[in-house]
């Protein structure tokens, strides 16, 4: 049952212009405010007031708001995501906090998703990540019956499980090497688990790690932040069977592998 009772709250945000500007943290209160608003909500109605006294509102970035597409990442009081476990930004209610409460509210602090404004970074290291290996290549023609292709059940629920990750970045924000297996491994896996994606198995794997260095991501040394800040609950037996596949891909040394071809 929702309460209506309504309280208060003190919100230190950071505060930065672009990419190049020095930011800093800014106090706001925050006042009214019902348990029953999402966090994004909270957000909405402090911009409101910031808008009313022509000031500049709060840039956050979101978009479906009900946890599907990754947007909305902002640390909240130093996790990343805010203090619940497998919930997104959009998701967290303010039945989370209790008046009178402090939060700190910064973006994710990691050199390959620059600041673009406040809270919003550019991830688009990730996007770049998918292009160099995150897909199937498919003969189009027409729709095959869905159960012509026979998928072992522990493969397909495995390969659904990896396919919840949702991009936002959670996993190598929380990292202390600032690494993005994680997020690799999930996207490796959903393919690396279906017959749909053996053909580029190997080549994949190679290119999306190798990209991932490239981008400026550290390395797993196995410290399972990212696991603890992943709102989708993607587990590290990912980053095992991303390694494995590695390993595999790299003593094959095939030179179609190593090309991108067919592995
Ligand atoms: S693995 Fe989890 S934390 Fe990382 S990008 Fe995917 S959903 Fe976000
Ligand atoms: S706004 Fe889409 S996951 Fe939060």
């Amino acid at each position: 049952m929702s309460s209506h009772k309504t309280f208060n709250l003190t919100l230190n945000v950071w505060r930065q212009k672009n990419e190049k500007a020095e930011g800093r943290f800014v106090t706001y209160e925050a006042k009214d405010i019902s348990p029953d608003m999402s966090f994004l909500e909270m957000l909405d109605v402090v911009n409101e007031g910031l808008i009313l006294k022509g000031e500049d509102p709060i840039a956050f970035d979101h978009d479906c708001r009900e946890g599907i597409c990754g947007a909305c990442g902002i640390v909240v009081n130093g996790a990343a995501h805010g203090p619940r476990k497998a919930t997104t930004a959009c998701q967290l209610h303010m039945r989370s906090f209790k008046d009178g409460d402090q939060i700190t509210m910064e973006p994710w602090r990691l050199t390959p998703f620059p600041v673009v404004k406040d809270l919003i970074v550019d991830r688009s290291a990730f996007d770049r990540i998918m292009a160099a290996g995150g897909f199937i290549s498919v003969s189009t023609g027409s729709a095959p019956d869905g159960n012509a292709l026979p998928i072992a059940k522990m493969n397909a629920d495995l390969a659904m499980d990896a396919a919840a990750c949702i991009g936002c970045g959670a996993c190598a924000a929380a990292c202390p090497n600032g690494s993005a297996m994680l997020f690799v491994s999930a996207k490796v896996s959903q393919l690396g688990l279906l017959p749909q994606g053996q053909p580029e198995r190997y080549s994949r794997v190679l290119k999306m790690v190798a990209k991932m260095d490239s981008e400026g991501f550290g390395t797993c040394t196995n410290h399972g932040e990212c696991e603890a800040a992943c709102p989708k609950e993607i587990r590290l037996e990912f980053i095992a069977r991303l390694n494995r596949d590695f390993l595999k891909a790299s003593l094959m040394k095939r030179p179609e592998i190593q090309k991108g071809g067919s592995g």
